[in-house]
This record gives structure tokens, sequence and C-alpha cells, in this order.
């Protein structure tokens, strides 16, 4: 193993795409980021250098930093964060996992240009004969709109739920062009013959994509560093925070083909979405036989972008392959939790004053089980993960008393209800399917290795996209997904307790539901949220907080001497 060092500064920088220059925070001066690339057991320290105007804190997404939560990135919940003129050493460890995850700023819409590709590769070998090329594929946006001021918008609940153009590797491609003058799109020279490893991970803050390469298939061998049992498929379905490895043979007769990445959306009539699509070009080598070098990119036949059945069916093909030395899946679990992902409002002005949701009284929020998440309020000064540690050694509540304020987050909303009812669906503000609900720092607290299922449904309130629910430090085996309303006795016979696929970020389908087990054993207090920016930031969210072992070896170990304090 070995010693890995990167220093990101963070800074902000003007750049220009369609037609429009604009300022972006970013690290290294490069939209996506650097890529970090280790070796599974490699000690890794990031220094982050913040030289940008913003509160910054980097979240290692999908590391399961385990006895690590410190090094986690959640301003608040683990750490305070990294404020302007202020640096922070991340001292990772990447022990036991292997493939793609990535980094991104866990600071509102800001992570829109702050991520970058975390690749760990195997000390020995992969599961799969080695690919000639490995090739990270990062799906992201550009946005017209400063991203500063499009978190602060999305905090205040208002939002334009499209992004201005769809980039792969951070270029819009030629689909894209500005007073005549057409944007470069990523082309990935390919030999035939040979296969190539995608590494892709989409760093979104809305879509789900749909990508294709004209002419080629994919075979997909990991999703969210967990290897899969192989499997081949057209098309890639991929919602925003999952990543996924996936082979390419070079195979089709030696030309040019295009790479389509479309972002899927829920079907809204009346509302007009402007479709983000963006293309990379596959091109084989010169000399390859290419014919006739000035003929256009061959084009691939792309999913209906409003066809959700091909991300169901994606994500249903996904399985674990028998791996010794690969987690079991508990048989069965000790806590059991049904999750409602839906909107509700909340009156400015007290209840009676909100007579249309939308109007200028009331503003909408995303809950789970009714309440809307709010993060500890910055006036605590205490990120939750210290009160959870100095609690734990009777050192009483600090300053904030910021665990006393947490609201449970309830086993099942309290009036059950037809949850996936189409005529539910009213394509705007409607005051009888808002549900009045409160803000909390809602949490959930768990006995160190307790075994927790999750069935989260999807409910039909104005939006219908799927959510994809994103749990921090741990990953969680996805058992069963289903349509309409989930049902106890009819469901649980379904689920997959023989080779569940392993995963940080489980889409759970739009008018419908899905179902996890994970076991809680690493202590510390972990975010547990949706992956669309606009509904974290309006609270579909929650923190999960793990007690500690009963050993040394599963207790949580001090802060780092260097951890950032919130008022100095
Ligand atoms: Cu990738 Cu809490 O997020
Ligand atoms: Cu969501």
């Amino acid at each position: 193993a070995t010693a890995v060092e990167h220093t990101f500064v963070v800074s902000e920088m003007k750049m220009t795409h369609l037609c429009n220059e604009t300022l972006v925070t970013v690290v290294n001066g490069q939209l996506p980021g650097p890529a970090i690339e280790v070796t599974e057991g490699d000690s890794v320290s990031v220094h982050v250098v913040n030289k940008s105007p913003h509160n910054i804190t980097i979240h290692w997404h999908g590391l399961k930093q385990r006895l690590n939560c410190w090094a986690d990135g959640v301003p608040m919940v683990t750490q305070c964060p990294i404020r302007p003129a202020h640096n922070m050493t991340y001292r990772l460890n990447v022990t036991g996992q292997e493939g793609t995850l990535w980094w991104h700023a866990h600071v509102s819409g800001l992570r829109a240009s702050l991520h970058g590709a975390f690749i760990i590769r195997p000390r020995h070998a992969y599961p799969f004969p080695k690919p000639h090329k490995e090739i990270p594929i990062v799906i992201g946006e550009w946005w017209s709109l400063n991203l500063a001021q499009l978190a602060k918008n999305m905090e205040d609940g208002y939002y334009d739920d499209s992004s201005s153009a769809t980039t792969i590797n951070g270029k819009l491609g030629d689909l894209y062009n500005c007073s005549g003058v057409v944007e470069d799109g990523l082309v990935l020279d390919v030999e035939p013959g040979k296969t190539y490893m995608l590494r892709l991970l989409n760093a979104a803050l809305y879509s789900e994509y749909y990508v294709k390469i004209a002419g080629h298939e994919f075979t997909v061998v990991g999703a969210d560093a967990n290897y899969v049992r192989p499997f081949t498929t057209d098309v890639l379905a991929i919602g925003p925070g999952e990543t996924l490895d996936a082979l390419v043979v070079a195979s089709a007769t030696p030309g040019k083909y295009y790479m389509v990445a479309v972002g899927g959306q829920a079907p809204k009539p009346d509302i007009q979405i402007p479709e983000t699509r963006s293309r990379a070009t596959v091109r084989y080598a010169i000399g390859a036989g290419n014919g006739d070098e000035a003929a256009p990119p061959v084009v691939p036949e792309m999913p209906d972008q409003h066809d959700f059945m091909v991300s169901f069916n994606f994500h249903g093909n996904l399985s674990s392959p028998n791996r010794t030395g690969s987690p079991p899946v508990p048989a069965t679990a000790d806590e059991s939790l049904f999750v409602v992902l839906r909107m509700g409002s909340i009156c400015r002005g007290g209840r009676l004053s909100c007579k249309r949701s939308g109007s200028k009284e009331s503003i909408i929020v995303e809950t789970m089980n009714n309440v809307s998440f709010q993060l500890p309020a910055a006036a605590a000064a205490t990120p939750l993960l210290e009160e959870l540690y100095y609690d734990n050694r009777g050192n009483g509540t600090t300053v904030g008393g910021g665990l006393d304020e947490l609201y449970t987050l309830p086993d099942r909303p309290a009036k059950p209800f037809n949850y996936t009812d189409r005529a539910l669906i009213p394509w705007g503000p409607n005051e009888a399917w808002l549900e009045p609900t409160e803000k909390a720092t809602v949490a959930r607290r768990f006995r160190h290795g307790t075994v927790v299922d999750i069935v989260f449904q999807n409910a039909a309130m104005m939006d219908t996209d799927n959510h994809p629910m994103h749990l921090h430090g741990h990953d969680m085996f996805v058992l069963a997904q289903g349509h309409d309303n989930y049902d106890a006795v009819r469901d649980v016979a379904r689920y997959n307790v023989v080779d569940p696929p392993l995963k940080n970020t489980v889409l759970v389908p739009r008018l419908g539901w899905a179902a996890v087990r994970f076991v809680a054993d690493n202590p510390g207090v972990w975010y547990m949220h949706c992956h669309y920016e606009l509904h974290v930031s309006i609270g579909m969210a929650a923190v999960f907080v793990i007690e500690d072992g009963p050993t040394l070896e599963s207790a949580l170990p001090p802060p780092p001497l260097d951890f950032p304090k919130c008022n100095q």
C-alpha cells in the first residue's frame, strides 16, 4: 500500500459556454475536477485549500469511511465547513472497496462544478480479463445561471428543473452551438478488437441519464464500487450519484460512432421540459480502415427519454456475483422503516393563511414521512458528529445542544394513503395534495450492529421523479423494487436475499418503491438523502446516528488534531 497525496485548490474561474461567460467554482482550475486514482488499501490524503469566497466541504461519495466519519465532509453534520482562506486535510482509507466512486462538494448547488472521479483499482486482478484501457466518463451539466444563485434559488424552493446543457467530461458536444460555432465533444480513440472499461459517474444535479454508443454493446461489471454479475445491454441507465463500470469491445466496422447521454424525464403534460442531451465520438484508429474519413459518426437510436421502464429494467438486472469475501445478506432485520417520499408545504404565516401552495404564503418542501429535514443551525457551532462523540464520552452536550434538538424519523407515515394514485398527479401546485408539514433536524438512532430494512415508497405528489436515495458510510443490499404501492405481505416474498446488488445509492422508481437492507455498524452520524440536488436542498434527507460498538475496534476514534472549528 502506498501513501497518495493530492492538493485541491478551490477557486473561482470564468468559463465560457453557450455564448455566456459564467463564474464557476472549480478544483485546480479543472471541470470536471482531478480524478483520484488509487489502489485498494492505499492511504490517501487530500489537502483542500479554499481560495473561493464560499464555505466548502468535500464528500467522498461511496467511500465507506470505516471508523472515519470525521472525513465524510457534510457541513454541520460531520464537520464545520472550510471557510474562505482556510484549509483542511482529509485522510481517507480505501480498504475493502474496488471500482469507481467520486468526490463532490457537499454544499448545495456548488457540486455542479466541484466534482471528479475516485477510482480504486484492485491490488491483484479484476474478476474479468484486464481491459486495454480505462476511461472515466463524467456526466454533468452546464448552467447558464451562476451556481451560487442557483443554490440560493433551490433553498427557497424555486427552481427551473432543467439544466442549460448536458456535458460529458465537461464538454457539451456538437449538438450545442454558439453564434454558429459548434462546441467540442469528447473523442475516444479506440483500436479494433480491444476492450475498454468505461468508468461512468452521474454528477448531474437533476437528471438520470440514458447512455448508448451506436453499433456497440456494454457489459456491465460494476456499480457503486461493487462488482456485479456481468450482463450485456445496449443502454445504460445512471441516476444522480450512481456509478457504473462497463466494458465495451471495439468490435464494430471501423469508423466513427456517437456516444449519446440523454436526460431521462418524467412526462409532465402541460410543462415544456427542454431535452438535455450531449454526445461524444468513439473513433477507430486512423488506418484501421475507417473508410470515408469525412463521413459523420453513426447516431444511436435512443430510448424515449420519458420511458422510465428502461431504468427500471436496467436496475432490476443488477445482482451480486458469488465472490469469496463478499458480505452475506443478513437473513432478517432488527428494525424496519417504511419511508414515504413526498412533497409537502410549509406556511410562512400559519396554516390558515395558505390558500394555495405556491402562493407567497407557503413554500414547497420535500419530506420523508411528512418531516422536512433542516441542517442544524450554524449558530449551534458544533457539528452533530462532535456532539455525538463528546456525549458518548460523558462530557455532556457541548454548546449547541445539537443532539437534543434532533427529531426522530417516524417508522412510517402517520396516515397511510394510496401513494401512487395517478389521479393525485395534478401537475401543478395543488393545495389538496400538499400535506402541511414541519421542518426539523430529522434523525434516527441505531445501536451498533442493527440490521435495518427500509422500504422507500415514492408517492405521486406533483413530482413523479424517481428518487436516488443515497446513504453515507454504508452500502445497502437492494432486495427488491416494484411498481405502485408496497404491500408487506406480497412483496416481502419477492425479496432477493440470495444475490442482491450492493449500492450506496438506490433509485426508487417513480410511482413505485424499493426495499433495502443494511447493517448499521459504522459509528458516526451519516447523511441519508435524495441525490437530486433540489430535493435534498428542500428537505428530502435525514441523518442516521450510529452508536459505538463494544470494543476499541468498533468505536469512533477521536477527531483529527487539525479538525476545523466553526468560529475561528
Ligand atoms: Cu453524493 Cu451526500 O452525497
Ligand atoms: Cu428525490
